[in-house]
């Protein structure tokens, strides 16, 4: 990689090989998954002093008019939420791994610990340019129908979640989405399509062992159903006015991906 991302010859300590294939930043010990295809964008745990920074993209329409789960205006309190939601969890998939250091066989695990896409700078500051999060579909209304299509039944989705929230660690039926979004001015250089494969194949596909992976994407939003038709997703359903977002109907895409 060129000279923007720090080598790993002179990391402080022995890596644990079950981080395997994350990497440690040598001077602060932080993992981070190298983005293919891009010799300065890294996806790296969330900080807590990343928020100030994320609050303005969030703000951006560019960005609000394709997400439905951040509020808008999007306050450091929201940020804060997010912080408390992500960090945790990724601390406790880190200690995970350390508390295998010894064993043999690389374990597998429910998350990923890293989400976070920087653009790493010449003296190896990093700006947060965007997210890419992996963890398990709340889709459960979309299910197969008599016909081989999907469609949609309301009565099971609350069932069907829990389900697929009950899985075992590891189960290759768990179904997997995937929630997204990148700073307005990082758009349209092919960041992003290369972070979702780099997630999907040096992590989740290995680590998690993902099988299946299912995202809605609001009918419109051509640049992110790009992003995942490029990385081998396929189209299975449209979901015709299925959700009201800050007050309006909107259709979903469905776009699935099988490990084949
Ligand atoms: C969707 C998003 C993540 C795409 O990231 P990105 O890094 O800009 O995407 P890429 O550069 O990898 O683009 C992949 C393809 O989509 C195209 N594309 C990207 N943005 C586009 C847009 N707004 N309109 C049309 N095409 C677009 C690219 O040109 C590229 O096509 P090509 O390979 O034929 O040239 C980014 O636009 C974004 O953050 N949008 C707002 C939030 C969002 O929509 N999140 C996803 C919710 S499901």
């Amino acid at each position: 990689m060129a000279s923007t991302v720090f080598s790993n010859s002179d990391a402080l300590q022995p890596k644990n090989p079950q981080l395997e294939p994350l990497e440690l930043n040598p001077s602060t010990g932080e993992p981070f998954l190298r983005v293919e295809g891009f010799d300065d964008i890294i996806i790296t745990p969330l900080r807590w002093e990343d928020a100030p920074t994320f609050i303005p993209y969030m703000n951006d329409p560019a960005v609000y008019s394709w997400v439905s789960g951040p509020p808008v205006p999007y306050l450091p309190s929201d940020a804060e939420q997010w912080c408390n939601r992500m960090i945790p969890p990724q601390k406790a998939t880190l200690f995970e791994l350390e508390k295998a250091r010894d064993q043999p066989a690389l374990i597998t695990l429910n998350a990923c610990p890293v989400n976070s896409i920087r653009k790493v700078n010449d003296d190896g500051t990093d700006l947060f340019i965007g997210s890419v999060d992996i963890h398990r579909v709340s889709l459960g209304e979309l299910v197969l129908g008599e016909s081989g299509e999907y469609v949609v039944d309301m009565s099971r989705k609350e069932e069907n979640q829990k389900r697929n929230e009950e899985r075992e660690v590891g189960d290759p039926d768990i179904v997997w989405e995937i929630g997204d979004y990148l700073a307005p001015s990082y758009h349209g250089r092919g960041i992003m399509t290369s972070c979702i494969k780099t997630i999907l194949t040096k992590w989740a596909v290995p680590r998690m062992n993902t099988r299946i992976v299912r995202v809605s994407v609001f009918s419109g939003n051509i640049g992110s159903q790009k992003v995942f038709l490029k990385n081998g997703f396929k189209h299975i359903a449209t979901l015709r006015d299925h959700v009201v977002v800050r007050g309006e109907t909107r259709t979903l895409e469905v776009l699935e991906w099988r490990l084949s």
